[in-house]
C-alpha cells in the first residue's frame, strides 16, 4: 500500500525543453511521492506515461560529461570483452561503445539515440523494455551473460514486468547489473531534485531485493558509486547464487538511516520544505542587491527545483548548458532561456546556481577562473549555501 509523504506540485516533463510557440501545449502532472509499506519502495503516486518522456526528441546525452565517459569506460574494462552483453537504455552509446558490436545488443526507445548506436554498428532495438521484446531477443540472439542498465531501471514504472523479462533472458549464471541514484544518498543530501517524472522510483537496496526476489532474482553484490550525486551499482543473479557481504552491509546501513520506515520520509518532507524556503530567500536577496544570477546545467533535477520553488527568469536570468539539443529553448514549466556556456558564462555573472551539482568537481576545475574572479556558486545540496 502506497502512503504519500510529499507533494512537489504541478510539474512538467523534466527534460521537456521547449520553444516559445510550444508553451500552450505543455504537459503537466502532479508530482506526489509515496512509500510502499510492503516492498519499502520510494515511489510516485502518479506515473507519467513513458512515451511522453522517452521519444525521438529526447535530449539527455550521457557522453557529454567526461565524468560519465570515464566512469563507463573504467567499468567496462572490469567486464572483459568476451561475454554476450545487452544494454537496456543505451542512450548515445556511452557505455556500449566500449564493447565489440559482435557480442552486444542495445535497447533504446528514443529513436534519435537508437539510430546513433545503430550507425556505430550495434544491433539496436528501438523499443521499450518488455517481455515481448525479451522473447524476440531470445529467439534472435539467445540468452545473455550480462544485462546492463544505467540510470534506466528507475525510469520504468512496472518493475515486476521488467525483472521477469530480465530473468527470462539471462543465462543460468548470468548477471543483471544496473546502476541508479541511491535513496540513502538522496536522504543524506536532501537532494529532492532527484525526484521527477523520469524517476518514478528511487531505490534502496532493501526495496530492490524485495522486488527482485519476488521475480526470481536477488541482489548478490552492491557497489557504492559517486556518480549522479551517489548511486548504487546492483548486481543481481538468479535466486540461490552466492551473496557478497556488501549486500548486508548496505541493507544494515539503510536500516540505520530508517529507509524501511515511513516516518523517515515524513521528516525528509519537512527538510524539503525548509530547503525551498532557504533557496527562495537567497535568490531574492541576490536580486535585491542587483546581482546577476544564472543557473549552471539545464538538468532534469533543476526542473523539479524551479517548478516546486516557483523560480523563473525574474530570479534566474538564464541557464547555460553544453547540450546543443537544449540550447535556444526554454526550461520546462518556468520558461527560463537556455543558452550555451560560450554565450552566457562570462564576467557579467555574479552567482551561478548549480543545476548540475552532481558534477561539482568537474565544474569547479573547469570554471576556476570564474571562482578566482569572485564568482560564486549556489547549491541546495546538502543544505542551501553559497560556495
Ligand atoms: P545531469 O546532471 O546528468 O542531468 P539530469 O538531472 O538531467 O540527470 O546532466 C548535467 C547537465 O549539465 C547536462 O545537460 C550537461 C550539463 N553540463 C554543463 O552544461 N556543463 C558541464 O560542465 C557539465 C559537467 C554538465
Amino acid at each position: 500500500m502506497k502512503k504519500q509523504f510529499l507533494d512537489l506540485g504541478k510539474q512538467p516533463i523534466a527534460n521537456g525543453f521547449l520553444y516559445k510557440d510550444q508553451i500552450n501545449d505543455e504537459y503537466f502532472f502532479n508530482l506526489k511521492v509515496a512509500f510502499d509499506e510492503k516492498t519499502k519502495l520510494f515511489t510516485q503516486i502518479e506515473y507519467v506515461d513513458p512515451p511522453l518522456m522517452f521519444n525521438d526528441n529526447y535530449v539527455y546525452r550521457g557522453s557529454l560529461s567526461k565524468t560519465m565517459r570515464d566512469h563507463f569506460k573504467n567499468f567496462s574494462l572490469t567486464l572483459g570483452n568476451n561475454k554476450k552483453i545487452l544494454e537496456i537504455g543505451s542512450n548515445d552509446g556511452v557505455f556500449i561503445k566500449n564493447f565489440d558490436p559482435k557480442n552486444t545488443i542495445s535497447v533504446e526507445p528514443c529513436g534519435n539515440f537508437a539510430r546513433e548506436t545503430q550507425n556505430m554498428g550495434y544491433t539496436t532495438y528501438d523499443e521499450f523494455w518488455t517481455q515481448d521484446l525479451a522473447n524476440k531477443i531470445l529467439i534472435n540472439h539467445g540468452k545473455q551473460d550480462i544485462i546492463f542498465a544505467a540510470n534506466c531501471i528507475c525510469h520504468i514504472p512496472d518493475l515486476d514486468q521488467t525483472f521477469k523479462a530480465v530473468k527470462s533472458l539471462l543465462s543460468e549464471d548470468g548477471t543483471f547489473i544496473f546502476e541508479d541514484p541511491s535513496l540513502a544518498e538522496v536522504i543524506n543530501n536532501n537532494s529532492y531534485d532527484q525526484i521527477y517524472d523520469e524517476h518514478p522510483h528511487i531505490f534502496s537496496v532493501i526495496s530492490l531485493d524485495n522486488l527482485l526476489q519476488r521475480n526470481g532474482l536477488q541482489v548478490v553484490k552492491v557497489d557504492n558509486l559517486e556518480v549522479h550525486g551517489g548511486s548504487n551499482r546492483i548486481y543481481a543473479k538468479k535466486i540461490g547464487s552466492k551473496v557478497d557481504k556488501t549486500v548486508e552491509q548496505n541493507k544494515s546501513y539503510e536500516r540505520i538511516l530508517g529507509l524501511d520506515k515511513f516516518e523517515t520520509f515524513e521528516r525528509f518532507a519537512e527538510k524539503v520544505k525548509q530547503s525551498k524556503n532557504d533557496l527562495i530567500r537567497i535568490l531574492k536577496q541576490c536580486k535585491k542587491e542587483g546581482k546577476k544570477v544564472i543557473s549552471y546545467g539545464a538538468t532534469s533535477k533543476s526542473t523539479t527545483i524551479f517548478n516546486y520553488c516557483n523560480i523563473n527568469s525574474d530570479l534566474i536570468s538564464y541557464i547555460t548548458d553544453t547540450t546543443p539539443e537544449k540550447q535556444g529553448k526554454l526550461s520546462p514549466g518556468t520558461h527560463i532561456p537556455v543558452i550555451s556556456p560560450e554565450e552566457g558564462f562570462n564576467e557579467s555573472v555574479d552567482f551561478a546556481y548549480l543545476g548540475a551539482w552532481n558534477f561539482i568537481n568537474e565544474i569547479s576545475k573547469k570554471e576556476d577562473n570564474f571562482l578566482a574572479n569572485g564568482g560564486k556558486f549556489i547549491t541546495h545540496v546538502p543544505i542551501v549555501k553559497i560556495i
